[in-house]
Parts: structure tokens; sequence; C-alpha cells
């Protein structure tokens, strides 16, 4: 499987620390953001990775990270013009991935778990990454009835559960057949919870309950609380 970090996107939420540098480039605790979901794909065992971010930026990714090799990894690039949604950045993930399975994780999302083993056993269609929160209309929401997810909703007034829809995704290479047929939601993106509700659709979907800390970091709340839980859960040190 190969690996893509979609962290393209405007960073308005962030607003003015994203005047002038990248929202994946402010630190997060004792690293710069995209080092996380970089790690996180390492950890599953991925080591041919493409970075999918906005023109003004991709430079200053190259210097921070270069080809990869002193990680022992294999990093790519691509520039999404714009900032068209998820699933368009994804889009242009197509002749990279060269048909082969995709680990998707989003740019500005902190993982504690290791997801090696749904990597390792996954057998195609799709699957997500759900997490228990208190702001579940903050995010991508699943309703799951038993084993099964029956709909994602975007950003819902009013959540049918308090499963988050994590940015973390598995996908066969039909994804790029459903992103061909997806048109611009309400704030004008291609949405990435359209996707998965495709995959739900064709009963193609799995998913996964995260049992550790996840954390979004785009906004200056979650920004930081990711800081202080890194610092808490994934470097063992107390948050004063
Ligand atoms: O954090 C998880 C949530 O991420 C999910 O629960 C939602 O279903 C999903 O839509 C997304 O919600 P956000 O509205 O918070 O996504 P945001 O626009 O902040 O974008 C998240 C990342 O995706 C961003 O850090 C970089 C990447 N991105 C985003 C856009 C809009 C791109 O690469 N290109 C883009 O055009």
């Amino acid at each position: 499987m190969k690996g893509v970090i979609l962290a393209g996107g405007t960073g308005s939420r962030l607003y003015p620390l994203t005047k002038v540098t990248n929202k994946h480039l402010l630190p997060v605790y004792d690293k710069p953001m995209i080092c996380y979901p970089l790690q996180t794909l390492m950890d599953a065992g991925i080591d041919d990775i493409l970075i999918v971010s906005g023109r003004g930026h991709v430079g200053h990714f190259l210097e921070l990270l270069g080809s990869g090799s002193d990680m022992g990894v294999r990093l790519s690039y691509e520039i999404q013009e714009g900032a068209g949604g998820i699933a368009q950045a994804l889009g242009l993930a197509k002749r990279w991935s060269n048909g082969d399975d995709l680990a998707v994780i989003l740019g500005d999302n902190i993982f504690e778990d290791s997801v090696r083993d749904a990597v390792e056993s996954f057998e195609g269609g799709a699957r997500v990454f759900l997490k228990e929160v208190l702001d579940a209309h903050r995010f991508g929401v699943a309703e799951v009835a038993g084993d099964r997810i029956v709909s994602i909703e975007e950003k819902p007034e009013k959540p049918k559960s308090n499963l988050a829809v994590t940015g973390l995704y598995l996908y066969d290479h039909r994804v790029f057949d459903v992103i061909k047929t997806l048109k611009p939601s309400g704030r004008g993106e291609l949405e990435i919870t359209d996707v998965n509700n495709a995959y739900i659709g064709q009963g193609e979907m799995g998913f996964s309950v995260l049992r550790g800390f996840w954390s979004d970091a785009g906004t200056f709340d979650s920004l930081l609380r990711a800081s202080q839980m890194v610092k808490k859960h994934m470097r063992d040190e107390k948050v004063n």
C-alpha cells in the first residue's frame, strides 16, 4: 500500500498564523505538524508517500523533508492549485498511485494509535477510523448499526452519534472513479465524506474505532489541544 498526505488548503481558520507559512509547518509541541501524519504512515509500514500541498509552500515541505531517504522512505510531491477540497487533492494522486491501494491521511490530524494491522489486512473497498468525541458537529459523523456504517454526515447540526470520522482513510484504486463523479458541496469543495458515502452505498466500507488520543489541529483550540496531548500521551510528560 502507498500513502498520501494531504497538506493543501488555505488554513484560514488559523489566520494570521498562516499568513506567511503553511498550516502543516506550524509546531505541534516539539515537531512541525506534518511530521505526525508522516510518522503514522511510516509506523503502518508504508514507505512510498506522496505529499499534496498548495503551490506557495511546496518548497518548504521539500526543505523540511527532502527525499525521505534519511527516514527510510521515498517522498514525492504534488501541487494542488487552489483549495477545491480534500477529495480534489486526493484526485491528484491518481497517476502516481498507479493502481495501488492507498492510505490517505490529512496533514493536520494527529494519531496516537498505530493502524498497521488495518493496513496489513486491507482487502479492498474502503476503511475509515472513528473516534468518540464531545464535539462531533465539527467533523464527519458516522451512524453505525452493529458492524456496519449506515451513513456519514459532514458537520451535522444534530449529530446522530458521537463518532467522528478521523482524517485517515484506506481506499482501493476505485476511489478515483468515485472522485470523478463528485459535485462541489455547499462550501464549494469536493468532499471526502461524499467519497466515503459512495463506498458505504456499495456495501464496501469497513471501520475501526480508535482507542488512543486523536485530534485535528486546524483551529486555535485544537492546535493547542494537540500540542498538550502530544506532550502528555506521546512524550509521557506532564502538561503544566
Ligand atoms: O479532521 C477530520 C475532518 O477533516 C473530518 O471529520 C471531515 O469529515 C473532513 O471533511 C475534514 O474536515 P475539515 O473541514 O476540518 O477539513 P479541512 O478543510 O480543515 O482540511 C483538512 C486537511 O485536508 C487540511 O489540513 C489539508 C487537506 N486539504 C484540505 C482542503 C480543503 C487539502 O489538501 N486540500 C484542500 O483543498
